[in-house]
């Protein structure tokens, strides 16, 4: 047998009678773009060997604290483009989403409107985070879930630094009757991702930065809208533009503003305003755009069981 397309197709159609559909059309594709890979590429055996150590190392270096397959997957963009597929919608005018990164945390502290997530003095400038909450006719979404999250200007996550409390710069918030929300944070800090492991030596291989551009993350939910997990991204940081995980996108760049005369926050040292309205879609609307896809796999789950039940 000559290792070209005959080869591949033997090893797709080696799968036994137990394996679903939906293990054919994936792993079946997986194996095609593989070896299309291989033999566009003349992967020899020390190539070979190099991209198993590769893996290999990926899993030894991943533990209760750091994942790096998330880190990998981060720097070829393979993050952003699963996020982007997951949470795309044929509808306009709602909030982007962007990926959740390894540091999100349930259960974070619960405070009250304008409360403040900064447990622990860290430095930084203080910044009022307040806006509103809707759908996307400008209709109020009273009591969704607000989750936010970022570092400290040291660039590490509370739970990535020994000298932060637990929870520090993390805090839940609930949207008011008329879907406001407002939060005192810091003005977010660029920082490296961790690169003393395999998603670095990818990052030198391709001559690249480890930087992410300042950034608050977000999730927000409520029971009748599509969950958004988004981040937003500091307009003056140099970052911003080259951003080594891919995930900006221009709706979720901000402007941060002095904070004016409002001397309540004033008092607290808050030092700069930031103005941010979020939009949900209907979860039905994603499901809308996500049914057509499913019945295009079903389509071609069919037409691959049909060719498999012609050979038997
Ligand atoms: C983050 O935004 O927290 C993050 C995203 C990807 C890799 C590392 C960190
Ligand atoms: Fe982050």
């Amino acid at each position: 047998m000559s290792f070209n397309q005959e080869f591949t197709d033997y090893v797709k159609d080696s799968f036994g009678p137990k394996a679903s559909p939906k293990t054919h059309r994936i792993l079946g594709s997986l194996i095609q773009h593989i070896h299309d890979f291989t033999r566009e590429n003349h992967i020899t055996v020390d190539e070979w060997m190099w991209g198993v150590n590769f893996i290999n190392r990926i899993g030894q270096m991943s533990d209760a604290q750091r994942n790096e397959g998330i880190l990998v997957s981060d720097v070829i963009g393979l993050e952003a483009l699963v996020d982007s597929i997951t949470h795309a919608s044929d509808s306009k005018g709602h909030t982007s989403s962007a990926i959740i990164g390894p540091f999100y945390r349930e259960n974070s502290p619960e405070y009250p409107y304008g409360g403040s997530i900064i447990q622990q003095e860290v430095g930084g400038e203080k910044t009022l985070v307040s806006g509103k909450v809707t759908d996307t006719h400008g209709n109020a979404l009273k009591g969704a879930k607000i989750e936010v999250w970022h570092c400290a200007p040291n660039g590490l996550y509370e739970q990535q630094d020994p000298d932060q409390v637990d929870y520090n710069l993390r805090g839940t918030f609930y949207a008011d009757e008329e879907g406001k929300y407002a939060f005192v944070g810091l003005r977010p800090t660029a920082y490296p991702i961790p690169y003393d492991g395999p998603a670095g030596d990818l990052l030198t291989l391709m001559d690249r930065s480890p930087m992410r551009p300042g950034h608050i993350h977000w999730r927000v939910t409520h029971p009748t809208y599509h969950s958004l997990i988004t981040q937003i991204y500091d307009r003056e940081c140099k970052h911003t533009k080259d951003d080594t995980v891919f995930a900006v996108k221009d709706d979720i760049i901000v402007d941060f503003k002095p904070l004016g005369d409002v001397p309540e926050y004033k008092s607290q040292g808050v030092v700069n305003r930031l103005d941010y309205d979020i939009v949900l879609i209907l979860e039905e609307e994603i499901q809308k755009t996500r049914q057509k896809v499913r019945d295009h796999q079903a389509a071609s789950e069919k037409s691959i069981i049909d060719r498999k039940n012609s050979l038997a």
